[in-house]
């Protein structure tokens, strides 16, 4: 498996990606293709010896009360070739970059429904902070806000 930064090229990949992944919950073309070329935001993408994309990781960085914090907005891998570690080396990659460009502190939003998501960021650091966000996602269902300190 190769890991690199993804671009604009990868657009309707990482789209399709969402749609099989997420559902209802996909990031919408125009979302992506912000993130995609926003210099706030990094894209890593894990892709097969023939160049297909099966995984991507998306986050983006901002100020909050003077300092600078990563938000983990979409971790991904397909189905087929999950539970061989690929997403645990994009967050490695991910929290690097962020480590590189100053960021003190990691956060995420994790439905409460998704144990599988919840169990894998809590293995990696990753810790509930309170309160749980009610009706965050389009489904209804609430969401966990999880952190982790660089
Ligand atoms: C959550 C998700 C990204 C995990 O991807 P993944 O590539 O399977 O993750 P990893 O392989 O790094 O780790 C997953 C599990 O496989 C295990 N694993 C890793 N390598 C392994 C190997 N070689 N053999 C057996 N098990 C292995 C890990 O121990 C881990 O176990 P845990 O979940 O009990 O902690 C994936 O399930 C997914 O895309 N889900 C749908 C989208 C989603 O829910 N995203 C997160 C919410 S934003």
């Amino acid at each position: 498996m190769n890991y690199c930064k993804a671009n604009i090229l990868d657009l309707f990949s990482i789209e399709q990606m969402e749609k099989d992944c997420f559902s209802s919950e996909a990031f919408d073309r125009r979302l992506i293709k912000n993130l995609l070329v926003s210099p706030k935001s990094i894209a890593i993408k894990a892709i097969t010896p023939s160049g297909k994309i099966i995984g991507n990781i998306i986050g983006s960085i901002r100020k909050e009360r003077g300092r600078l914090l990563g938000r983990m907005l979409s971790l991904c891998v397909l189905e087929k070739y999950r539970k061989k570690g690929i997403a645990t080396h994009l967050v490695q990659l991910l929290e690097e970059e962020f480590h590189s460009r100053g960021v003190e502190t990691i956060r995420l939003e994790v439905s409460t429904r998704n144990e599988t998501a919840r169990r894998f960021y809590k293995r990696h650091g990753y810790q509930i902070t309170t309160p749980v966000l009610d009706n965050y996602y389009r489904d209804g269902s609430d969401a966990f806000v999880m952190c982790k300190n660089l």
